[in-house]
């Protein structure tokens, strides 16, 4: 899929790899983007920034129903959705004891706001034989989220329900991307490295921290391949090897990394 003439929708859209992403598709020649984020204010500033092709819409992932109109507004005003970006994102920063409300909250957020938007965006894509899902998960899903334990269990789950649905609505049309970023420079990972968060070291210690623009890059790469696995970080796709090829070695491999860091 190229951009050129398409309706995309990227929810957490407000800043970070959403932002990026917005001005990114306006470049590409989209005819549409819908920005869309819990914060009102950075959604519209986005907006503006992208230009005549963008508007806002207030929104919370978590509220179903607010997905559902978010699509049937879109649908109505530009006739269909080519592309819906599952992008808005928490991390908790905490372990096991994370207090039930920030499991719930990062399951709400990173999971099931995925099967909300999917399934209300789906029914128009099948109609038309075709659509695209780009579901932000990160390479959190595909290794460990050091010192966050909801956030990898979530971003675990994110990546399995994407490969669930590719797997299932290929054949139907409906192409769908995983984008498992690592570190990337944007208000999630600079408060974690500001609070001097051990998970935050550990990305930073494990690879480029990168700029939202080349994880844009990487999502029009990826798009135009209609690639499921889309890694603005190449070497996450050795890590994952390793992980899979030799699961004791790999932990082994993390744990030195963390008592190097917080002897
Ligand atoms: N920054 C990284 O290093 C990194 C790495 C891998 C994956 N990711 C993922 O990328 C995605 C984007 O994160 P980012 O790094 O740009 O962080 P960010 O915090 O800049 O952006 C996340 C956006 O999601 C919005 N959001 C949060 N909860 C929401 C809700 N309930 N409803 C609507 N919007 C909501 C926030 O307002 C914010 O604008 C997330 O899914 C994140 O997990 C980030």
């Amino acid at each position: 899929m190229n951009l050129t003439d398409r309706v995309a929708v990227i929810t957490g859209g407000a800043g970070g790899i959403g932002a990026a992403l917005a001005r990114r598709f306006a470049v590409e020649g989209a005819a549409a983007v819908v920005v869309a984020d819990l914060d009102a204010a950075g959604a519209r500033a986005v907006a503006e920034d992208v230009g005549a092709v963008a508007h806002a819409v207030q929104l919370d992932v978590t509220a179903e129903e607010q997905v559902r109109a978010l699509v049937a507004d879109t649908e109505r005003r530009y006739g269909r959705i080519d592309l819906f970006c599952a992008n808005a994102g928490v991390a908790t920063e905490a372990g096991l004891d994370a207090a039930d409300a920030d499991w719930e909250r990062a399951w709400r957020v990173n999971v099931l706001a995925h099967v909300h938007s999917t399934r209300a965006v789906l029914p128009g894509m099948l109609a038309r034989g075709q659509g695209y899902l780009l579901h932000t998960c990160s390479a959190a899903g595909l290794l460990t989220a050091v010192g966050d334990a909801p956030y990898t269990a979530t971003k675990h789950a994110a990546v399995g329900l994407a490969e669930w649905l590719a797997i299932t609505y290929r054949d139907q049309g409906v192409r769908v991307s995983a984008l498992c970023p690592q570190g990337v420079d944007t208000p999630m990972l600079a408060e974690g490295l500001a609070a001097g968060h051990l998970g935050a070291r550990v990305i930073a210690a494990s690879g480029a921290v990168l700029h939202p623009d080349r994880v844009a890059d990487a999502v029009i790469a990826g798009l135009a391949e209609e690639r499921f696995l889309i890694l603005p970080h190449p070497e996450v796709a050795n890590y994952a090897r390793r992980r899979a090829e030799d699961p004791d070695g790999w932990q082994a491999g993390l744990r030195k990394l963390i008592r190097r860091l917080h002897p």
